[in-house]
């Protein structure tokens, strides 16, 4: 199926005169803009004192804006709570690992376990949805706003520790099956009762990787259930598309749950911020690309998103110029703009929408660019996007062709190995980001991101599982009938889910066992026979499988028996390059 690719814009009428609005709406219309998002932040100005409402102006916003003939994506506001929710729920805010509550100020200032600020958050959105449930100019919803972003989904609040108490209870049952689970005896850590289990912030030394890893997915499972309670009210009142506004490189929670229970994904696109802010490119590599971004690390995220909204997905916040918050704060080369957005569509974007239409010349982010300059007037940005419209008249996305490989990433993992790392350079994201980097490079322009309930393969020419923590019953299923290639490791299947050693030694596979492991510091890789070395990770292995790599000392980094490759180590980007050339385009 071709279609028409579709730009938009994030609008906060608020901020704003109200004689600009109408003249607002019709300069988006002009510049080909056919979505705007309003309403994100909007909380003290719908409600400024308790109960007392004024959606009026809201009201008159839609209008204006549905007027002009755009379509709308309302938003419930609930990640900016106003100050007097404070006043309401004094114990609503998330604490952080050093246990000081995180203050009111900024925004994302409520921890996700607070029942009050559930039912806060139940109630706003009740009532934009049956202001707003059937406007047939609001197509779209958005809840809350990038959930997890400033740090926000582990909070060590007194509120967070009983929400967890319970959600242990329910997991467990009985406290003696949590300490057998858990492996408690070790430093005599068993529990009489489940209200003596605190959060694992403030011990002496580190907490039980257990007792942690629990704790990440409780944390992961309010951030679904608070969107869930989101999800239900707008369900009932309206039959527009429901939709999340993820981030580049937030892992705190699954965004596979989350996405279950909506109907398209969409991220915000930061390329020139996330590159100096969250990559883990070298400074050399920064400086080169310090106003084009990582290709990499965003297609990876494109993918990503695909992969989380089943299929449909769109850039809600595209970056237009310069942003505020990274440590350098380039503006993208002329061009870049436009390539962003052609980037998303040819990786099966629906919409791309820029962050934001005016420069707001107060608060926070006053240095951060949008469309238009604080004066008016089209900023760069602004008129590559006018131009980019134009062009787009013309243009029919092509249809997107069906990836060739996929790679199987994990939130949980992410997790374990941020609780056990082992190695400080064990960075899960890292190995993923560089097994797509490594794919990308053998021409492999569309990349499948997989969960790991994935029931089948059968699509695929090659499956890549990295890094897996522990194996689910989906994944063991698609792999025991599928044809195609399977590389796996390093580290895959090395813990059960209780976060214990299998029995049998990891991976978990016939005719292989890793029986130790070696970290290795990346001044000090070993080289392999042929092409690079192995870095950070490597593994000892007794196996009746077929060697077809070794490092120079003449240990086996790569196996293969039937249609299964194993990976005892994690390659650099040279061998990395040389062990997927196979799967070459
Ligand atoms: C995003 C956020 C926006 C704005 C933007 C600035 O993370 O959703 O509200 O803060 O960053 O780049």
């Amino acid at each position: 199926m071709t279609y028409k690719p579709e730009l938009g814009v994030c609008y906060y009428p608020e901020h704003w005169p109200e004689e600009t609005w109408s003249e607002d709406a019709r300069r988006m219309v002009e510049m080909g803009l056919s979505w705007v998002r309003v309403g994100e932040f909007a909380w003290s100005q719908l409600e400024a004192e308790p109960g007392v409402l004024t959606f009026e102006w809201l009201d008159r916003a839609v209008h204006s804006l549905a007027s002009a003939g755009l379509k709308i994506i309302m938003c419930t506001p609930t990640a900016t709570p106003p100050r007097w929710m404070l006043d309401r729920h004094p114990d609503m805010l998330a604490w952080d690992e050093g246990g000081r509550p995180r203050g009111f100020g900024s925004r994302r200032h409520y921890d996700f376990a607070h029942q009050g600020y559930r039912e806060e958050s139940v109630r706003i959105t009740r009532l934009m949805g049956e202001r707003y449930g059937r406007h047939p100019s609001i197509m779209a919803w958005q809840t809350d706003n990038e959930y997890g972003c400033h740090d926000t989904t582990l909070s060590y609040s007194p509120v967070a520790k009983v929400a967890f108490q319970s959600w242990l209870e329910s997991k467990y049952e009985t406290i003696a099956n949590l300490n057998k689970r858990w492996g408690t005896i070790f430093w005599s850590m068993e529990y009489n009762r489940f209200d003596q289990i605190e959060l694992p912030n403030l011990t002496v030394t580190e907490p039980h990787p257990a007792h942690v890893m629990d704790f990440r997915r409780f944390a992961s499972d309010q951030v679904v259930d608070f969107n869930q309670l989101q999800v239900d009210v707008l369900r009932e009142l309206t039959d527009a598309d429901l939709l999340h506004n993820y981030m580049g490189r937030i892992t705190d929670f699954d965004h596979y749950d989350v996405g279950d229970s909506l109907d398209i994904a969409t991220w915000d696109s930061y390329p020139l911020g996330f590159l100096e802010d969250r990559s883990d490119r070298d400074d050399a590599y920064r400086a080169a690309f310090a106003r084009e971004g990582d290709s990499d690390f965003q297609c990876f995220h494109h993918d990503l998103y695909r992969s989380v909204g089943k299929g449909r997905w769109w850039v809600m916040e595209q970056q237009p110029g310069p942003v505020n918050w990274a440590p350098h704060n380039p503006a993208p080369k002329p061009g870049q703009v436009r390539q962003w957005t052609l980037d998303a569509f040819d990786h099966g974007a629906e919409v791309v929408s820029y962050f934001r239409w005016r420069q707001l010349p107060y608060g926070q982010e006053q240095m951060h660019a949008g469309l238009l300059r604080p004066d008016g007037a089209l900023s760069e940005g602004g008129k590559e996007v006018a131009a980019l419209a134009k062009e787009l008249e013309t243009y029919t996305r092509p249809e997107l062709t069906q990836a060739k490989v996929a790679i199987v990433f994990d939130y949980a993992s992410q997790w374990a190995w941020e609780v056990q790392p082992q190695d400080k350079n064990f960075d899960y994201f890292r190995l993923i980001l560089d097994v797509y980097s490594g794919l990308r490079k053998q021409g492999h322009d569309v990349i499948d991101i997989l969960s790991p309930t994935t029931k089948n393969f059968n699509e695929y020419k090659a499956i890549f599982i990295p890094g897996l923590f522990a194996w689910t019953d989906e994944l063991r299923a698609a792999m025991a009938q599928f044809e195609g290639e399977l590389i796996i490791g390093p580290r895959s299947g090395s813990r059960t889910e209780d976060f214990h050693i299998p029995d049998t030694l990891p991976p978990g596979l016939d005719g292989l066992k890793v029986t130790a492991i070696d970290t290795v510091r990346l001044e000090s890789s070993l080289p392999l026979k042929g092409k690079g070395h192995v870095q950070i990770w490597r593994e000892n292995i007794e196996t009746n499988w077929s060697v077809i790599s070794q490092t120079t000392d003449g240990k086996p980094a790569r196996i293969k028996s039937k249609n299964m490759t194993y990976w005892a180590g994690w390659p650099d980007e040279e061998g990395l390059s040389d062990w997927v050339k196979p799967f070459a385009i």
